[in-house]
């Protein structure tokens, strides 16, 4: 019913039933971005771990597809990639989607299977599993074609490292080296890889990205991503700030993080699995369990002698903007906006620009009718953002949920861009272009319809502050 499916996003990919975790063999191919993910067809709890399929042509309209890849004698199906073979080095055919998953049962092993019809059937390869060890937490490969040396690289968690392997043909596979050793933060195991080269804004530069999820010892609690940024030869990843641990998105609820293989234009799009395995399971919802995150370009930019990574929200978003309405005003005190935008069901976009006017605190607080809220501050003393869920509806699942998370942001600035996605049982902020992300779920009894601005020690003008309805 509507009220059962109350929490549901309407423009954020989530399962039709059951479970759902990490995002697995993106890949791009004849038009179509495929997505599988960690799904239990049978329960909205983790287990039967299989491949769930989707596709979108745009990043925002998902089709559902079958189950891609169930479970076997070799064990349930973890995270994993996908590759287009255009190359036939595996022998699987000219441009056979090929994943690469790792099979879980009393031990973790690397098995592939292809697809010689756009992924609309896959066949196991009969040699499975390709890589095996006694190490007992040995996952989540990442396969990508590493021109330069002309052969495939794939990335492993493997404890608390990454190690990296080559291979000719999918099939047969070398260990090259590991990373991972006093290097970012080790509060638990590591999972999911990715190792991408990117563009530093501004620069003839690039470098190599290596996302690394990792799970507790996020910054909150839990599950998160960081990431470090540096140089791969194809042999091995060099960290060029083995000192520094960097966190892709500040909230609670971005993990698993992964990109899209061959995306058009030289584009890097990054999807996460909206959630924490701290509640992931508890969560007030019962006919699925839980969304992505909305789609992500990565690039590079420099602040301070580092290289950080930027994740803005994908340009497909602008396509779902309904009607939107635009006000600027002065924030001396508190000044409300009763009604953001005509029949809000929670689905939406704000767009904000801000000039400071020597406020101490910049914030503003989406509300609605039952005493609910989101409230997020700029601290223009102590240089940070922060978002407060404490208060954002049912908290009482988990006592892990209630929580404030805040991110530092650059001093002495005077103009304050973000972008905040809501779908009914999330918020998204993006600030400035994404140099920023911060993700967090909350499931308030009915939408935020009302936003509420407030300032403290001083006054602000809100140059801009436009509200867009979204589209489904
Ligand atoms: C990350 C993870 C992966 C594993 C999968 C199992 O969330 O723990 O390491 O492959 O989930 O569902």
């Amino acid at each position: 019913t509507a009220n059962r499916e109350k929490y549901r996003p309407t423009y954020h990919f989530s399962p039709l039933y059951g479970w759902m975790n990490d995002p697995n063999g993106m890949v791009y191919k004849d038009g179509e971005y495929h997505l599988f993910y960690q799904y239990n067809p049978y329960g909205s709890q983790w287990g039967n771990l299989s491949w769930g399929h989707a596709i979108t042509k745009d990043l925002v309209n998902w089709k559902h597809l079958p189950v891609a890849i169930a479970p076997d004698a070799l064990g349930t199906i973890f995270s994993g990639s996908a590759v287009v073979d255009y190359d036939n080095t595996a022998g699987f055919g000219a441009g056979a989607i090929v994943a690469i998953y790792t099979q879980s049962s009393d031990r973790q092993v690397q098995s592939i299977a292809y697809s010689t019809d756009n992924g609309r059937s896959f066949t196991k390869y009969e040699n499975n599993p390709v890589l095996v060890s006694e190490v007992c937490d040995f996952r989540d490969p990442k396969v990508f074609w590493h021109a330069e040396t002309h052969r495939w690289i794939m990335v492993l968690a493997v404890g608390q490292e990454m190690q990296i392997f080559s291979s000719p043909n999918l099939k047969d596979w070398t260990f090259e080296s590991r990373f991972g050793e006093g290097q970012g933060a080790h509060g638990g195991v590591w999972e999911c890889p990715d190792l991408f080269e990117l563009p530093v804004e501004g620069t003839n530069d690039k470098k190599w990205v290596l996302l690394c999820n990792l799970n507790p010892g996020g910054p909150f609690g839990g599950s998160a991503t960081q990431y470090f940024v540096g140089s791969f030869n194809g042999k091995e990843f060099v960290n060029e700030s083995p000192s520094k641990t960097k966190w892709m998105d500040w909230g609670k609820d971005h993990y698993a993080t992964v990109t899209w293989s061959d995306a058009p234009d030289n584009r890097r799009i990054a999807i996460a699995w909206m959630s924490n395995w701290q509640y992931a399971n508890d969560v007030p919802t019962s006919q699925y369990r839980s969304p992505n995150s909305v789609p992500r370009d990565l690039s590079l930019f420099a602040a301070d002698g580092e290289i950080y990574l930027k994740s803005a929200p994908s340009p497909e978003l602008l396509k779902l903007r309904d009607i939107s309405k635009k006000r600027s005003f002065k924030v001396s005190g508190t000044r409300t906006v009763k009604e953001m935008i005509p029949g809000n069901e929670g689905a939406y976009e704000i767009e904000l620009t801000i000039k400071n006017q020597h406020a101490d605190i910049i914030g503003f607080r989406l509300y609605n009718d039952k005493g609910e809220e989101v409230d997020m501050q700029y601290d223009m003393k102590e240089n940070k953002f922060s978002m407060d869920r404490r208060k954002s509806g049912d908290v009482s699942f988990n006592e892990n949920f209630p929580t404030l998370t805040w991110t530092a942001i650059e001093s002495g600035r005077n103009e304050l861009k973000l972008r905040l996605f809501v779908d009914k049982s999330s918020v998204e902020a993006f600030g400035d272009g994404g140099r920023f992300a911060m993700t967090n779920q909350v499931f308030p009894l009915e939408p935020y319809c009302h936003i509420g601005f407030y300032s403290k020690g001083g006054s602000y003008k809100v140059d801009s502050f436009v509200v867009y309805r979204l589209k489904p």
